[in-house]
């Protein structure tokens, strides 16, 4: 294999552990403690194992974490009720609603019911919009997190071509805007394809990063890549695998085997973006905890 692993999970580890350390020494002494409260709706298995891999990592991290499930039948209203009493609970100073929600409930109300001060998934309209502008704000996980895999790595984005396939509210979108931004770590050159576009290869195979986002099965081949590019795979999609004790594995959007031999670094499914994704919603929710309480922290 040519390309080098962009190794999110050893990056990621690195990074909860810098925020057990700061928890330890800045907040323990306190008698504080950040707090992270997860709400699922419905009985989604990909979306239960994901909840309770944020919680099991809160929980190595030293920050208070408490997961909610409620039934598939649960209505709008109720939800809403149960998010407003957690925007003045002061236990939690972070709150997500794992997403798909069930069709009946309103994806965008339940973003704006969120107090923007809690909201770590950054998917309230008020923290998206400071995204667009360049203002503080919080900026959503994976698209955080795709950018600090490759910061750590010494990959300088300024001026970069960069193709992200996938305009999904949650990556795509909030991803271009913080690639565009005129700042040290971001600053390129960013061109989204979606759905509609009629001939991706041609936007693909001149870029010097492609960010597959797109939530398809080994979608990005190597023909569509030019060689030496990085290639970061955000995809996490259960295939049938009749060789799994579990009945299905996971795969990325990427055909990594063959683009592994034509690009120049390339992220893992799993061990990729996952754990990234993790590490920057406990970073999020050490902010807004910092915040809460007063403390200074230096990260
Ligand atoms: N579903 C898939 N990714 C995410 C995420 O980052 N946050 C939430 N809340 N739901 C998701």
């Amino acid at each position: 294999m040519k390309a080098k692993i962009l190794d999110g999970k050893s990056v990621a580890s690195k990074i909860r552990n810098r925020i057990k350390e700061i928890i330890e020494k800045d907040f323990k002494p306190k008698n504080f403690q950040p707090g992270l409260v997860a709400i699922i709706v419905g009985e989604n298995p990909a979306s239960k194992i994901y909840v309770s891999s944020k919680a099991k990592a809160c929980n190595e991290a030293g920050i208070l974490s408490k997961v909610i499930e409620l039934p598939e039948s649960t209505s709008q209203h109720e939800l809403i009720k149960i998010i407003k009493q957690l925007n003045v609970d002061p236990k939690f100073q972070g709150i997500l609603v794992q997403q798909p929600l069930p069709h009946h409930i309103n994806q965008e109300s339940i973003n704006e019911t969120i107090n923007p001060e809690k909201d770590v998934d950054g998917f309230h309209p008020m923290n998206m919009g400071k995204l667009l502008l360049g203002e503080s704000g919080f900026i959503p996980c994976t698209p955080l997190g795709i950018v600090k895999l490759l910061n750590e790595y010494g990959i300088k984005l300024k001026g970069m071509d960069i193709v992200v396939i996938g305009r999904s509210n949650i990556v795509g979108k909030p991803l271009a805007a913080l690639l565009m931004q005129k700042n040290e770590s971001t600053n390129a050159t960013v061109t989204i394809c979606h759905s509609a576009t009629k001939d991706i290869e041609k936007y693909t195979k001149d870029a010097d990063i492609v960010i597959a986002a797109l939530g398809k099965p080994e979608f990005l081949n190597s023909k569509m890549i030019r060689e030496n590019s990085i290639i970061v795979d955000v995809g996490i999609n259960r295939v049938e695998d009749v060789n799994s004790q579990k009945g299905y594995k996971i795969i990325g959007d990427v055909k990594f085997d063959e683009v592994a031999e034509k690009a120049a670094y390339i992220t893992p499914v799993p061990g990729g973006i996952g754990p990234m994704t993790i590490s920057m919603l406990l970073y999020n929710t050490l902010i807004a905890s910092s915040k809460f309480y007063g403390i200074d922290i230096n990260v």
